[in-house]
């Protein structure tokens, strides 16, 4: 059988007639329509020639490919029965489970194993993979690696992937493809802010608006491994699959083990194609429930100065300037005066919270606001009740080094699964908590371990929704070091980073939203000088900043003037008349010549309105700096293009603005502001100008 899968502009064909697992003949553009023979004939030209010292038949790369294929790159499945190895797999069968759904059967030759793989093409042309390995021997099956490949064509010269650090993540880096494999691991237990993320190989120069690309990106938020491999052959491919320690996964007869969700897309148009397909999918596989409220988050405002008066003023300051959640973050339960103790002892603290949270939550809801909670469940501070009581309950060795004072409580031991669930039952019981920031502020360092405290902690995060089906949950790991469509699947926000220097967030956002929606990406308005970098930045720019993302503000809003919180009110109306635009319409990013400005925008899905940022990051490399053109819209309709005032004007530098802003706004066809654009506002470093453009007629 040749399977052809084709939607929105992608398409996949599958050389799926044996005798090895089915050969992917082409991942990319839509091929127009073929038919069964038409497939026929391009899988019979697809069979490449033998060259001299290889392989006596054509090598293919397939879905699963192993040695005894020819296949001298990485193998995509590998393992041992007491020391026979894997390998030998041959097609059984393929089926159509839907449209553009099919599940492939494999089996080694020599039995002992079967792998279903599901393989499915989203409506929005994102394709899916997995594995589900079953062991069908007598004896165990050490299980070394289970991953989705995929080939990229030879033009695929370069690689972009990403890497980081605390307050620093999603830094992106590239490099041309050679031969060998370029592998990014990560092995923290959680993808870490170092995470590889997006494993992206296009056509040399890819940009934004321009270029192939073809990207996989590993649903799961343990341990992982997303590579680009290019074969002296010449064979390009780009895998994933779950990191798997030595002795981690050891499968019974019978047992089986389902690899996690690998997620491809292929874009004709750069990166910004690649997330319009990604958005899509995202936003209709699981709408979020409703509009994202603008949230006040105490961390940066308190720490872990809990006083029902001080908090109770940062309420009433929260509710003057229209936050709709408001979120009590660390420092709250029994003991927890500093970052040193007291995790896992998950009750209200009732030295500073005498009578519970009930006054602060009450004042919260009658000011019109939910209420939102801060816990790390996963964790365990060695001076807590729980530590002093359970120590067999902790994951990892004894004398491993503590991290930010903590230990990993251990959710695969079901007495403390139990206990997690009940604590954070009953808190979810005894308060109307609308939404639970859930942290993770450690690595795991264990040697083996992350599969099963993943596997635990997505059940547990599956609990609690069943059992709270209107709970909203953040994933938050120090920031954005647990960013995935692994517990994407499980959570409504992510906490992109604990920096909220407007500087550092223009670049962490522009690359985590590569991948993940803006309306999923938390950012807030932070202090005048920032926490995390000691940077002073405008109210106009750190204001500007905040608009895109899940917006929500961690200030000291007490401490602001008057006039300040005017501002702060403009800028909650003006998020909650744009937020409708900004979590539904395509986001549209330019490739700026220069470094120091980048515009970029969100443009609504019947491209009849569009909101820009210019972002001047730094000093700008020329006295005129590059015009404004204006991606995504209509190149038809006409647009009238004006600036966006939120609060106090950013700080420019020109002795006369460009003529059209002096006028106030300019009308031109879409086509025009795309290819031409309007003369840009010679911005200060680390100012941001906005505009909208409105269809007119
Ligand atoms: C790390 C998070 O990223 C911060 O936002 C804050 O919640 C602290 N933990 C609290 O300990």
């Amino acid at each position: 059988m040749i399977a052809y899968l084709r939607a929105a502009g992608a398409s996949l064909v599958l050389d799926a007639r044996g005798p090895y697992p089915p050969v992917v003949l082409h991942w990319g553009g839509d091929l127009g329509d073929l038919t069964e023979a038409e497939l026929t004939d391009l899988a019979d030209a697809a069979v490449p020639p033998v060259p001299p010292s290889a392989v006596d038949q054509p090598l293919r790369l397939t879905l699963l490919p192993t040695p005894g294929q020819g296949w001298t790159g990485r193998p995509g499945i590998a393992g041992h029965w007491a020391g026979r190895p894997v390998d030998d797999l041959r097609l059984h069968t393929v089926g159509r489970t839907g449209p553009r759904d099919l599940v492939i059967e494999c089996g080694c030759a020599a039995g002992g194993l079967r792998v279903s793989t599901d393989v499915s093409l989203s409506e929005q042309g994102v394709l899916r993979l997995r594995h589900q390995v079953r062991n069908i021997a007598e004896v165990d099956l050490h299980l070394a690696a289970a991953d989705v490949v995929l080939p990229v064509p030879e033009r695929a010269e370069e690689v972009l992937d990403f890497t980081g650090l605390w307050a620093n993540e999603r830094r992106p880096q590239r490099s041309r493809l050679r031969d060998g494999t370029w592998t990014r691991s990560t092995r923290h237990g959680r993808p870490g802010h170092d995470d590889p993320y997006l494993m992206v190989a296009g056509t040399a120069g890819f940009g934004f608006r321009h270029g192939q690309v073809w990207a996989v990106h590993l649903a799961w938020s343990g341990d992982k491994q997303l590579y680009a491999e290019r074969q002296a052959t010449g064979q390009s491919l780009l895998g994933a699959g779950e990191l798997l320690a030595p002795g981690e996964l050891i499968l019974p007869p019978d047992g089986t083990y389902t690899t996690p969700w690998t997620v491809a897309a292929f874009s004709a148009d750069g990166l910004d194609g690649l997330s319009a397909r990604l958005h899509g999918w995202i936003r209709a596989r699981r709408p979020l429930p409703g509009p994202r409220p603008v949230v006040l988050n105490t961390w940066e405002a308190v720490y872990f100065d809990h006083d029902l008066d001080r908090l109770t003023r940062l309420v009433d300051a929260a509710a003057q300037v229209g936050v709709e959640r408001f979120v009590l973050d660390d420092g709250w339960f029994t003991g927890r005066v500093d970052d040193r103790r007291a995790l896992g002892d998950w009750s209200v603290d009732p030295r500073r919270w005498p009578a519970g949270l009930g006054p602060l939550i009450d004042r919260v809801r009658a000011r019109r606001m939910d209420f939102g909670l801060w816990v790390e469940p996963e964790m365990v501070s060695p001076d807590s009740d729980l530590a002093r009581a359970h120590p067999d309950w902790l994951l990892g060795p004894t004398h491993a080094p503590t991290w930010r004072h903590q230990r990993v409580l251990d959710l695969d031991n079901p007495d403390a699964y139990r206990y997690l669930r009940e604590r954070l039952g009953a808190l979810l019981e005894a308060y109307p908590i609308a939404y639970l920031k859930w942290d993770h502020n450690r690595d795991l360092l264990a040697a083996t371990g992350a599969h099963r405290q993943t596997t635990a902690l997505y059940r547990l995060l599956a609990d609690l929704r069943v059992a709270h089906p209107d709970l909203e949950i953040e994933s938050c790991a120090s920031g954005g070091g647990r960013i995935d469509l692994g517990i994407g699947e499980l959570v409504d926000r992510f906490w992109t980073s604990d920096t909220n220097d407007p500087l550092d967030r223009q670049r962490i956002l522009r690359w985590t939203s590569v991948l993940m929606p803006l309306e999923y990406l938390g950012g807030h308005l932070g202090a005048g000088t920032a926490h995390v970098t000691g940077r002073a930045t405008d109210l106009s720019f750190r204001l500007a900043t905040a608009l895109f993302g899940h917006a929500g503000i961690e200030w000291d809003l007490t401490t602001a003037t008057d006039a300040e919180r005017a501002d702060v009110a403009e800028w909650v109306a003006a998020y909650r008349r744009l937020r409708p635009l900004l979590h539904t319409g395509t986001l549209v990013r330019t490739d700026s010549p220069d470094p120091a400005r980048q515009l970029y925008g969100v443009v609504a899905a019947d491209r009849r309105t569009g909101v820009y940022a210019l972002v001047a990051l730094d000093a700008a490399r020329s006295a005129l700096p590059v015009p404004l053109r204006l991606p995504g819209l209509d190149p038809q309709r006409r647009y009238r293009v004006s600036p966006l005032r939120i609060g106090p004007v950013p700080a420019t530098l020109q002795v006369r603005p460009p003529a059209w802003l002096q006028r106030g706004e300019a009308t031109l066809p879409g086509r025009v502001l795309a290819e031409v654009g309007l003369p840009a506002p010679l911005l200060h470093p680390q100012q941001a100008a906005l505009f909208t453009a409105e269809a007119v007629g």
